[in-house]
């Protein structure tokens, strides 16, 4: 487990973990406003559709330090909003911070600020709880021995405790269970290779790196068991908005006969989203295609095409991993009876 940050009520400021270093260094910056979680998310410092939630209600926490807290609040969490669209998260979280913002406007300073503490507090502490918990439910999918293809970073540093399609690896290591891994390593940011991988190094599973366009033939030539990936957005139908490069693995993993599971909270399900078409797909700086990790790979002036998200229709997936249980097709149905279950 590799909690991506920590709010240090001595200082006043975030610890955050900067993911972009990782792993060659372990660099953790100090973040003392809510412009400076805001840079964080932007650059991908913190990174994970759970852990930006986190970051971003801990960022309207140190708004609330201004001498004008209620604008200040409402400024950083209309900044904090306009960082990253894709990853619900985010919204999530901050619409929970906004309404205890709202219910403690005539509180003053000081029960406005513990009022948003908590809150904040509550959302790292439930994440965490969920992550246990799509673990053990993702172990139920899983024989002792497995092996699993995964896509971009699911683990601890993209939550706040075990991720979500890592933690049965995760904890299938510390039972014994003999889980080993490919990580795809993700194009164009390396999450998979360079966070992935370093975090199940740590955590004991046998993993093996492959890049992106090795997928189909490891799943022609080698046992894959499952596919396992997380969500950053699924819509009310169950299509599922994860990182770019998730898709094709669901059309694979469909020819070659692999189960492909998705992993996330219910805090990534928007029942306000109908379906896959509706959810806007971020994308990114062409720099990160045509200059990755500071080296030019392609011609001065080339058109870039670069979303970081794509969406795997509801059809494609075996099965959603959530902390309330697994839901199996009809998504509509069964997302919504987990909503319902309270
Ligand atoms: O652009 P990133 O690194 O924030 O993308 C992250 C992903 O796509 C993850 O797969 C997703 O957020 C699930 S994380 C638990």
């Amino acid at each position: 487990m590799t909690p991506p940050l920590e709010y240090r009520p001595a200082t006043g400021c975030i610890a955050l973990l900067d993911q972009t270093q990782l792993p060659a260094r372990e660099v953790w910056l100090d973040l003392c406003t809510p412009e400076e979680v805001a840079e964080a998310i932007c650059h991908l410092r913190v990174r994970g559709a759970p852990a930006i939630g986190i970051a971003a209600a801990y960022g309207v926490v140190l708004a609330s330090d201004a001498e004008q807290p209620d604008e200040a609040v409402e400024g950083a969490i209309g900044l904090l909003e306009s960082t990253r669209p894709t990853a619900v998260n985010l919204s999530w979280a901050l619409a929970r911070m906004r309404s205890v913002a709202e219910k403690h406007k005539a509180s003053g300073c000081e029960l406005l600020r513990a009022a948003l503490l908590e809150e904040a507090r509550a959302i790292e502490a439930e994440d965490r709880a969920a992550g246990l918990r799509l673990g053990r439910y993702g172990l139920e999918l899983l024989k002792p021995g497995s092996t699993v293809l995964t896509h971009c970073h699911t683990g601890g540093a993209a939550t706040s405790g075990y991720g979500t399609a890592l933690a049965p690896l995760i904890l299938g290591a510390q039972r014994g269970l003999k889980f080993s891994a490919f990580v795809d390593e993700t194009r164009p940011l390396l999450q998979g290779s360079r966070i992935t991988a370093w975090e199940l190094a740590r955590a004991g599973v046998k993993a093996t790196l492959i890049t992106d366009s090795m997928a189909a033939h490891v799943m022609r030539t080698r046992r894959i068991d499952a596919v396992m990936v997380g969500a950053d957005r699924i819509a009310a139908n169950g299509d599922v908005a994860n990182k770019i490069g998730t898709y094709a693995l669901a059309v694979l993993a469909r020819t070659h006969g692999v189960a492909f599971y998705v992993s996330a909270p219910v805090s990534t399900v928007d029942f306000a989203t109908p379906t896959g078409a509706d959810i806007i797909i971020e994308e990114r700086a062409p720099e990160e295609v045509t200059h990755g990790f500071g080296r030019q790979t392609a011609p001065d002036g080339i058109d870039v095409y670069n979303p970081a998200f794509d969406i795997t229709p509801a059809d494609y997936v075996t099965a959603i991993i959530t902390e309330k249980g697994i839901v199996r097709p009809s998504y509509l149905t069964g997302l919504r009876a987990l909503r319902e279950s309270g």
